[in-house]
């Protein structure tokens, strides 16, 4: 059994003090408890504070990009190992907003996942396509060079460890989110593809999130589908009663 993840994606949201006002508020709202892994991932400025205000607490911190180099003059990068040791166990890799803005690729993440991993941070690599490639049907294609490209390498026990995000590009931000049917599809095509790559028990044990306007009321739906372990959520991990109803739904796909 895969134990779902949640994981909120603040972007460039919430200052330090903003931060650890919503994770004091989200500790009372929402229990760990029924078998769901939640993450948050603020800014870099706010990782600290959170770490210190989720002491105690089963809910885990994630940065939301890293270099890959461990340190040099690689001017205003942040490494794994400094995220390792102020207590990040995940880090974003790849999100389709690094792809678009900073002009992150498939060997740039790849090379990033390799040393997340060697310094004990779990990588969660984001794939997904464009409205314009799903209308052409080239989301399997896109998504499988994605796939390839950015676990390139790797062993199977370190595959079996690590996240996949299926964030159709389409469906961030835009309220737009994808059918539990096609995001069902496009989360067994990535496990039968890296079942192939890295074999069935990586494939088994690989946990893979769907991301896109992941609201509450679409999580249940979504959360009980056999290749959906869980959500990357933007918008509506802003918001205490948005995330906590998302970690409530999810808890009751798993219980149902
Ligand atoms: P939204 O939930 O705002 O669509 O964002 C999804 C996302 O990009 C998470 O990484």
């Amino acid at each position: 059994m895969r134990r779902p993840i949640i994981a909120g994606n603040w972007k460039m949201y919430k200052t330090p003090s903003e931060a650890v006002d919503f994770v004091k508020r989200l500790l009372e709202a929402a229990s760990t408890a029924g078998g769901v892994e939640v993450v948050v991932a603020p800014p870099f400025p706010a990782l600290m504070p959170v770490r210190e205000a989720l002491a105690g607490s089963d809910i885990a911190l994630a940065a939301q990009n890293m270099f890959w180099e461990v340190e040099g003059a690689f001017t205003g990068e942040v490494s794994p190992v400094m995220l390792a040791e102020i207590g990040c166990r995940y880090v974003i890799l790849g999100h389709s907003e690094r792809r678009r803005y900073f002009g992150e690729t498939n060997a740039g993440v790849n090379r990033k996942a390799r040393a997340a991993l060697d310094r004990g941070l779990v990588p969660i690599v984001c794939v997904g396509e464009s409205l314009a490639e799903r209308e052409f049907g080239l989301t399997e294609k896109v998504v499988t060079a994605q796939v390839e490209e950015c676990l390139a390498g790797l062993a199977p026990a370190a595959v079996a460890v690590m996240v996949v995000a299926y964030e159709p590009i389409w469906a961030i931000g835009t309220g737009r989110t994808a059918s539990p049917e096609d995001a069902q599809d496009a989360c067994a095509h990535i496990r039968r593809l890296v079942a192939r790559l890295f074999g069935p028990e990586a494939a088994e044990r690989l946990r893979i999130q769907y991301g896109g306007s992941v609201k509450p009321d679409n999580t249940r739906d979504l959360m009980s589908r056999p290749d959906i372990d869980g959500a990357l959520v933007g918008g509506a991990s802003l918001k205490v009663e948005g995330f906590a109803g998302i970690v409530r739904e999810c808890q009751k796909a798993v219980q149902s």
